[in-house]
């Protein structure tokens, strides 16, 4: 089929290139024409394991292309896919600018029958909004219909949850509209839901909501073992082995982060407020993940005592593995409140660090001084001076080992692969005290202490 997908970020560029791959001509539009150069070259401006190869290779194939014209994007289209970005307002309500800017665009196609399909994460109504808008600027013309096709991928695993998915959920007004996204997906071998479109769209954020609420819920188990030497990865795993349950998102740590459960927790909460119901569950869980971060200083605290004057690593820094995401990432709120607290803090993570320099540097809580640290040195990598991060606060090295020279204590913040192989012996013996906070119960106590360390888990791994 002919598809066009509005938004070449993470999940347009996804869904783009896994249509491309399931057979599919797909002209993808975005309004930066350096991003569209760029990929059209083969660069992609967001990691995800897999994708560059995808689209190189569909590019190459002619199945895939990129543009900023969007009239010839449009032009003899069947299925038009809604993919920009849906920010967070001040409120906690989503801003659905780009969304309706796309409505706007799209009436250019309405003069053959075509399907506007929302993928972005939306409030409910939003495809009546998408309608009513193709409508006002298309004279009435009433050639487009609004489907809801909401994605569940996660980042990291993006391509082989769209081409490999639990299920895929379309919500339709018509059999038209159903029936072409049934040929759009025919040859995945999932369990398709057909639904109408108000029910597609909570779809979404009752899922997202729902995750978060495990991963907050096993965040306070995490609280009570901490105060009773229990361990949380066994409750867990007695509490998941339940059917009804599931093992699934019961991993307690530093909390939640990236770009879609803080965003969409915050969106259904308003929805809800507008629609006269009170979530106060949700807002309970929002409230309980911010509260991840106190817990982990008040470890380092209980630990070191004064944070003035320490060094901390960071191992990890990007919202979770397999990502250089940092959006809503703990690593960042944990920068912000140990630097605050007068701690230098030494920086390591695999494929984030430039993103967080650049955020550091952007939002002007970078210090006096990022630097970045090798074997061999430190260079400056740039920055503005700022209340709460100490001078020379901050360092970014290339290697964990390099990282954990001096400091005082470690904190475990994001579980790569690379850093739960760690060597013990050399990390321990490379610092200056002894102090591992396992910030998402991934390391082996037992062969922590045996190297050394004065272990602590998050409601786990108590002696
Ligand atoms: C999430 C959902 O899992 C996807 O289904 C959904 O499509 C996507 O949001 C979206 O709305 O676009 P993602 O944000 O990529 O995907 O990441 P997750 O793997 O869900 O992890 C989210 C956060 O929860 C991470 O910070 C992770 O470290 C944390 N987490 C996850 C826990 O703290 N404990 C767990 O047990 C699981």
């Amino acid at each position: 089929m002919n598809v066009t997908v509005f938004g070449a970020g993470y999940v347009g560029l996804v869904t783009a290139a896994c249509l491309a791959e399931m057979g599919h001509d797909v002209r993808t539009v975005d309004k930066d024409p350096d991003v569209v150069a760029a990929l059209t070259r083969g660069q992609l401006h967001i990691y995800e394991p897999g994708l560059a190869e995808l689209v190189e290779r569909h590019v190459a194939g002619g199945r895939l292309s990129f543009t900023s014209d969007s009239a010839a994007a449009i032009d003899g289209s069947e299925i038009i896919f809604i993919c920009v970005g849906t920010p967070t307002r001040p409120d906690g309500s989503p801003d659905l600018s780009q969304v309706e800017e796309v409505a706007r665009t799209v009436t250019a196609a309405c003069n053959h029958q075509v399907l506007v399909v929302e993928k972005s994460t939306v409030p409910v109504h939003t495809a009546d909004s998408i309608k009513r808008t193709i409508e006002l600027f298309s004279d009435g013309a009433g050639l487009c219909e609004v489907a809801s096709n909401p994605e569940f991928l996660r980042e990291g695993t993006a391509i082989q949850d769209f081409l490999n998915p639990d299920r895929i959920v379309i919500g339709v007004a018509s059999e038209w509209a159903r029936d072409r996204l049934l040929s759009l997906y025919q040859g995945i071998d999932t369990r398709i839901m057909v639904t109408d479109v108000k029910t597609a769209e909570i779809i979404k954020h009752a899922s997202n909501s729902f995750l978060a609420t495990k991963i907050s819920f096993i965040n306070m188990i995490s609280d009570i073992c901490d105060r009773t030497g229990a361990d949380v990865r066994m409750v867990a795993e007695g509490m998941g082995l339940d059917r009804r349950i599931s093992p699934d998102f019961l991993s307690a740590g530093l909390g939640y982060g990236g770009s879609c459960f803080p965003k969409d927790l915050g969106a259904f909460v308003s929805i809800a407020e507008k629609l006269g119901a009170d979530f106060s569950l949700l807002k309970e869980v929002q409230s309980i993940n911010e509260r991840r971060i106190d817990n982990v200083v008040e470890k380092l605290r209980t630990s070191l005592w004064v944070l003035t004057g320490k060094t901390v690593t960071l191992l990890g820094l990007a919202f979770k593995p397999g990502t250089d995401d940092i959006r809503d990432a703990p690593a960042i709120k944990l920068i912000e409140r140990l630097a605050a607290e007068g701690a230098t803090l030494h920086l390591y993570d695999p494929q984030a660090a430039e993103n967080v320099k650049r955020y550091l540097g952007e939002s002007g809580s970078g210090g006096a001084a990022i630097t970045h640290g090798t074997s061999t040195g430190t260079t400056a990598v740039g920055a503005s001076p700022t209340a709460g991060v100490a001078q020379d606060g901050l360092r970014f090295f290339d290697s964990p080992y390099d990282a954990l020279a001096g400091a005082h204590a470690a904190v475990l913040v994001t579980e790569w692969p690379e850093l739960l192989g760690l060597d013990l012996n050399r990390a321990r013996e490379a610092m200056e005290t002894n102090v591992l906070i396992d910030g998402r119960n991934a390391l082996d106590p037992v062969a922590a202490r045996a190297a050394g360390f004065q272990y602590v888990g998050m409601g786990a791994g108590h002696e």
